[in-house]
């Protein structure tokens, strides 16, 4: 990436309410193309609101939202479609089709493209390969746990090679050994591929975990590792709070932070380190 090229996702002086509910005021950031942020606050504070906006699903009072330098604010439904074709998400809710084979559903948003057959194939086999499910291509979702179900989720997200990956919440609902397992392929995703990113969740130590790891291949093998200084600064922390970014930094700026809102919420959903 050039220092020229544009954010991968920018908001400029974003607000939007609904009645007279304002969740976000005059909210600004950006993420250069191929960095993570992993978005935390509370229930309520705007997070799935923010990731709306970025797929054009809600409009902006006022403000600009614009993806890879075009206004997403300003597109017509034709464009936003496809700008949606450039964006992954995994939600909390799998949503997978239950009728169709674990292969099937990651292939299949490249089937409805019409992409050839063995393309489709050697494209799910790859992201299958990459998510640890190679063994499970023809098992159907019912047949699976609930952390490989979240897995195949990530797959179908990952499969028609994103530039950008939004996850709402992926690690909730799962127990935490399970969970770890998909910090572990958000970790694999991010340093694996060139994708931009954004995690949303409230589950702090795993957000911790994944600023703090990183993924290291030697040769097929891919393990999980201590991220290096370098890397760490690289993953950035936001937080939503007041409807604004109330801090941008590391893991480890975020639990240095001397303020009182920060302090707070850090006692009450971290646990005793
Ligand atoms: N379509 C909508 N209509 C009305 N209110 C909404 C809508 N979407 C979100 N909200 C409100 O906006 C606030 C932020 O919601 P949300 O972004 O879902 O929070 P969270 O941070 O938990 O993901 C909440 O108070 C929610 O009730
Ligand atoms: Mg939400």
């Amino acid at each position: 990436m050039s220092s020229f090229d544009p954010p991968a996702i920018e908001f400029r002086q974003v607000s939007i309410a609904f009645d007279e509910h304002v969740v976000l005021r005059d909210l600004s950031f950006a993420i250069p193309a191929g960095e993570m942020r992993i978005l935390l606050g509370a229930s309520g504070s705007g997070k799935s609101v923010l990731l709306k906006l970025i797929l054009g699903l809600l409009k902006p009072d006022a403000g600009e939202v614009t993806v890879n330098g075009r206004r997403v604010d300003r597109m017509r439904e034709h464009d936003l479609l496809k700008l949606r074709t450039g964006i992954g998400m995994v939600f909390q809710e799998n949503a997978l089709f239950d009728s169709l084979t674990v292969a099937e559903n990651v292939g299949y948003a490249l089937s409805e493209e019409g992409q050839p057959v063995e393309q489709v194939h050697a494209r799910v086999a790859e992201v299958l390969g990459l998510i640890g499910l190679g063994e499970f291509a023809d098992r159907l979702p019912a047949e699976l746990s609930g952390g490989q179900r979240r897995r195949v989720a990530i797959g179908r997200a990952l499969a028609p090679a994103p530039g950008i990956l939004l996850f709402d919440d992926p690690i909730t609902g799962l127990d935490p050994l399970i969970a770890t397992t998909i910090d572990s392929e958000i970790i694999k995703v991010r340093d694996l591929t060139q994708v931009t990113s954004i995690v949303v969740t409230h589950q702090i130590r795993d957000a911790f975990y994944i600023a703090t790891h990183e993924a290291e291949q030697r040769g097929h093998d891919v393990r999980i590792v201590q991220a290096d200084d370098e890397t760490a600064a690289l993953i950035q922390f936001m937080v939503l709070h007041e409807g604004r970014i109330h801090f941008q930094g590391t893991a480890a700026e975020l639990l240095a932070s001397s303020d009182p809102y920060l302090k707070e919420y850090l006692l009450l959903t971290l646990p005793p380190w």
